[in-house]
């Protein structure tokens, strides 16, 4: 319904007849010429005047009207559009295809990056006070509670999706050729969201992260090469005190220095190094020739 028609239909009698005409008593009818009149510059930049400002024109520089020229110089000349290809194939953007698992991947990424930055205004990454930390966020701070849940259930939901993920990518067959470096770009992000998890379970500081990271750091005592019970490892002179689980560690038991590198890692190097990946990943689905789609069906008589 344009403004027009809504001024009309709430004529309350007198002089309604003509279409234009304006509602009732004279005082009434002025003053809504007057509102009109005003509104009138606001309802042309509305209803397309913004589109020849210089501000628009700056950031859009073609319309994206009909011809397939304009269309594609459309997408092409602007930064945000060309994230995206200029064409794609329909069938494979289907969530049938692709079960919108990378996509939720990332989206829960993003997630854990706003709900983890504000966990640290209220996180110190120290012995006396992490545990603290935690029981007065979940039991005091306002959303608190909510806030560290978020955190926690993305984290969970995040390693399922790449998992789930990988599962599809595999089961389309995405990862032959052009795509198997982006097959291992792919697996250098399931480790690092696995680190992140692994990372982000020491720093409440409590009994089950505690113990957890001491059984997963164990783990690298067996490393080869750089851990002293893995193969090589004591050959080559590394010991309980200079091997690779004592530089996670920052010593030889889980202590303080384990929570400040956790803190560090889980914060700060892991974020950044997967974000640079998911960046690789991402520009390499468009060079790739975009999400691979379904293999062509053919006909047992056009098999050459
Ligand atoms: C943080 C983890 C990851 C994120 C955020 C992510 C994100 C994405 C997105 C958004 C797509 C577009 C298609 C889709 O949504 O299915 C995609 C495609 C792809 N991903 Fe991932 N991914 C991740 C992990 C992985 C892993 C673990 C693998 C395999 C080991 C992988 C291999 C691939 C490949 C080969 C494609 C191209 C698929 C095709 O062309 O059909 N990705 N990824």
């Amino acid at each position: 319904m344009s403004h027009d028609d809504h001024g009309h239909g709430h004529g309350h009698g007198a002089g309604t007849e003509a279409p234009e005409a304006p509602p009732v008593n004279d005082t009434e009818g002025s003053l809504l010429n007057a509102l009109r009149a005003k509104a009138e510059p606001l309802k042309k930049f509305m209803g397309g005047e913004y589109k020849e400002t210089q501000v628009w024109k700056s950031i859009f520089r073609h319309k994206l009207d009909k011809s397939h020229r304009n269309r594609s110089l459309a997408v092409l000349s602007n930064v945000f559009l060309h994230l995206h290809p200029a064409r794609i194939n329909r069938n494979a953007v289907r969530y049938n295809f692709t079960w919108g698992m990378g996509g939720i991947t990332f989206y829960l990424f993003v997630l854990l990056t706003l709900t983890g930055t504000l966990l640290m205004f209220y996180f110190h990454p120290s012995k006396g006070q992490a545990y603290k930390d935690i029981m007065y966020l979940q039991n005091d701070v306002p959303f608190g509670n909510l806030l560290r849940n978020m955190h926690r259930w993305s984290a969970h939901a995040m390693v399922i999706t790449t998992w789930i993920h990988m599962m599809r990518v595999f089961l389309t067959g995405s990862y032959k050729p052009p795509r198997e470096f982006n097959w291992n770009i792919g697996v250098l992000l399931l480790l690092f969201t696995m680190l992140l998890s692994f990372t982000g379970y020491l720093l409440p500081d409590d009994q089950l992260g505690f113990w957890a990271v001491t059984v997963g750091t164990n783990m690298a005592r067996a490393t080869p090469i750089l851990g002293h019970e893995g193969p090589l490892g004591p050959e080559l002179g590394f010991t309980a005190f200079n091997d690779v689980r004592f530089a996670l560690l920052g010593g030889s038991v889980v202590d303080a220095n384990a929570l400040l590198r956790a803190y560090i890692w889980h914060c700060i190097a892991i974020p950044i190094i997967a974000a640079v990946l998911m960046i690789v990943h991402f520009w390499r689905i468009r060079k790739d020739g975009a999400i691979s789609g379904h293999a062509p069906v053919m006909l047992e008589s056009e098999v050459k």
